[in-house]
């Protein structure tokens, strides 16, 4: 739901009825004043917030003008109005909202908010690949510094990997950082993949172990994974895609029992979406994004803190990879 003052009582109701389950009245009464703040200052500085699929159904629902998928999430900061962007996700997806719109103020509400696929590479590593495998093209997946894009031909996130890695024109592809995306895309495509070993932390935890006991446990489950799973996993699972993607198989799914392979906040989100739909938990927590409360949002807008910048010669180059992403969508 769409935060706007003119429907604020009827935007809380509304909130209160998707977090009833996850709080006790008197967080609720807490909670909802700090969104009716954050919508006030939101009004006042004229700034567009942005919510992953992965933040806490209080600010996912609360205080979120738009919510999505990493791809989602890039094209609307790539063409917003406002003055300030608010990313509430993680550094790597605020930077890449700096690197699309350079005039804005980018805003993070913790700078501590970051990725262990983004940290498993550096620039110097894309490099030192790029040496060892001339000809081939760099196709970067988004959770990665501003650095490393600027490295890379092209970027892509998990809703898109598929389609970019078999439109560049080469059949040498180095697809970094998530070594687990890359296998995922190697079964769908004839190109030969030069991987990395980096790893999601909350994905790679799944195993085929919980995906036969579930099958066990709950029969005719249906199963939906993010690709950032390890290939043993999602091969055994229904259905395989991004954030935005799951969230779509699941309202064209008529599945009584749904088990979603992701971070925990996506089946609380979706859990109000669809009442009817019951949600076997599998909870795996991303400390990351986790690190994004409400009361930091608040802090974040009325300080104007915490500033994302990224040097010109690297936004420039990234800009240019993330720009033949945009181009492929
Ligand atoms: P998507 O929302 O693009 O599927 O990404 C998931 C993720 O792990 C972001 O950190
Ligand atoms: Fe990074 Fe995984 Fe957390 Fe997404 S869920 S921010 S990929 S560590």
């Amino acid at each position: 739901m769409k935060a706007t003052v003119e429907n604020r009582k009827a935007h809380l109701d509304e909130l209160n009825r998707r977090i009833e389950k996850f709080t006790t009245p008197d967080e609720i009464d807490s909670i909802d004043k700090i969104v009716e703040e954050i919508l006030e200052l939101k009004e006042k500085k004229n700034v567009v917030i942005l919510g992953h699929n992965y933040m806490t159904p209080d600010v996912f629902y609360g205080v979120s003008d738009f919510t999505g998928d990493s791809l989602a999430l890039a094209k609307k900061a790539a063409e917003t109005k406002a003055d300030i962007i608010l990313f509430d996700g993680v550094h790597f997806m605020a930077e890449t909202a700096k690197i699309l719109s350079p005039d804005k103020k980018v805003l993070i509400a913790d700078l501590e908010a970051g990725c262990s696929l983004a940290e498993s590479i550096s620039g110097a590593d894309v490099r030192q690949l790029k040496k060892d495998n001339p000809g081939a093209i760099v196709v970067t997946y988004i959770n990665c510094t501003a650095e490393v894009k600027a490295e890379s031909d092209v970027i892509c996130t998990s809703a898109n990997a598929v389609k970019i890695v078999n439109s560049v024109k080469s059949d040498k592809v180095i697809m970094i950082p998530d070594e687990y995306l890359a296998g995922n895309v190697q079964k769908e495509t004839d190109k030969k993949l030069i991987t990395w070993p980096g790893k999601c932390m909350v994905h790679e935890l799944y195993t085929e172990e919980d995906v036969k006991l579930a099958r066990k446990n709950y029969p005719g489950i249906v199963i939906i994974a993010h690709p950032e799973c390890h290939p043993d996993v999602t091969k055994l699972v229904d259905y395989t895609g991004s954030t935005s993607k799951m969230s779509q198989f699941v309202e064209e799914s008529k599945a009584k029992d749904i088990m979603l392979l992701t971070e925990c906040s996506m089946s609380d989100n979706l859990m109000s979406d669809f009442p009817g739909v019951n949600f076997i938990s599998t909870c795996q927590t991303c400390p990351h994004m986790k690190k994004i409360t409400l009361s930091k949002i608040l802090n974040s807008l009325k300080e104007e803190k915490f500033e994302i910048d990224v040097p010109e010669d690297i936004r420039t180059r990234a800009k240019k990879a993330l720009d033949r992403m945009l181009e492929f969508s």
